[in-house]
């Protein structure tokens, strides 16, 4: 535990970074353990993102969490990368070392999977084919996430093929290319989907996939948390599949990050949820 004349900081570093919700996040987590601390957003342009990371530790900054478009940039820039950061190929946390030396990780897989366990202790990788639209930074980190869980069989699909065929090469695991056309096909026989697009969020168009041939029983999840229910959501509930937002996914991967800089390991509660839902 931190000595009571420390004030705890920590922050989110991204561009923009308005949308965030990752301050409101942290700075609950502070007032519910009874610390001093502060979480502060940083509007940062990838150009000043090294000279912002050099400054954490004069500024007496436990670390920061990155956003977009940092994840990748932030690799050449610490002084050591965490073997799974390396293995999904970007950072979502830095870590301020007792030397003054900067260590990412990659806390999204963590989140993802802890999101899908909270409300579904029993959910396996391995229980049937997953559908995972997207190949974009959170796709990379989803894809490590469920390779961990032991996922037997991933079709991935994403509007730029390459981009995809580019993650099955690099993760090298059980995952199975589908060109964009045949996505709704590809939901035949499914155990479980991911939306891992932008398509949904607040200002993009929803994501264009029929669900006609997604089994009833398979699970589906949208990562994107802002509206709190994207369209595939609604048409998934209403299908009369299981669905889980995204909310959960920031918010469990703020677990690790507090463990790491802070030494405590926080709960996601009901009171947080609702906290955060209140701003979507
Ligand atoms: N809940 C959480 O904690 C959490 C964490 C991370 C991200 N997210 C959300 O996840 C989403 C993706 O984030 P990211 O970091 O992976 O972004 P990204 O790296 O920019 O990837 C964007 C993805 O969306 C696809 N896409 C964009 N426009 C499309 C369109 N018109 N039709 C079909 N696909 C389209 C891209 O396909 P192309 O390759 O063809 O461009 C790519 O696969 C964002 O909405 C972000 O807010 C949530």
């Amino acid at each position: 535990m931190t000595s009571p004349d420390r004030f705890l900081l920590a922050a989110v570093m991204g561009w923009p970074i308005f949308q965030s919700r990752s301050p409101i996040v942290h700075n609950f987590r502070f007032a519910e353990h009874g610390l001093a601390g502060s979480y502060v957003p940083l509007a940062m342009p990838p150009e000043r993102l090294e000279a912002a990371l050099r400054a954490l530790p004069t500024l007496n900054f436990s670390g920061c969490n990155l956003t977009i478009p940092l994840k990748q940039d932030a690799m050449r820039i610490v002084d050591e990368v965490d073997i799974t950061a390396k293995k999904i190929g970007a950072i979502s946390c830095v870590v301020v070392r007792k030397d003054g030396s900067l260590w990412g990780s990659n806390n999204d897989w963590y989140g993802f999977n802890h999101n899908i366990l909270e409300f579904v202790p029993e959910w396996r990788a391995d229980a049937g084919p997953i559908v995972l639209v997207g190949a974009g930074g959170a796709a990379r980190a989803i894809l490590y996430g469920l390779m961990e869980r032991g996922a037997r069989e991933i079709r991935l699909c994403n509007r730029t093929q390459a981009r995809a065929q580019t993650l099955a090469q690099e993760f090298a695991g059980p995952i199975n290319v589908v060109p964009w056309e045949q996505r709704h096909d590809a939901l035949d026989g499914a155990a479980m989907l991911v939306n891992a697009t932008s398509q949904g969020m607040i200002g993009q168009p929803p994501l264009d996939l029929r669900l006609d041939k997604l089994p009833k029983s398979a699970l589906v999840n949208d990562i994107i948390y802002i509206p709190r229910e994207t369209p595939l959501i609604i048409a998934a509930r209403e299908h009369g599949n299981r669905t889980i937002t995204g909310l959960g996914m920031l918010l469990h991967q703020g677990i690790p990050a507090w463990k790491a800089w802070f030494g405590i390991e926080p709960k996601v509660t009901a009171e947080l949820r609702a906290k955060i839902e209140a701003t979507l």
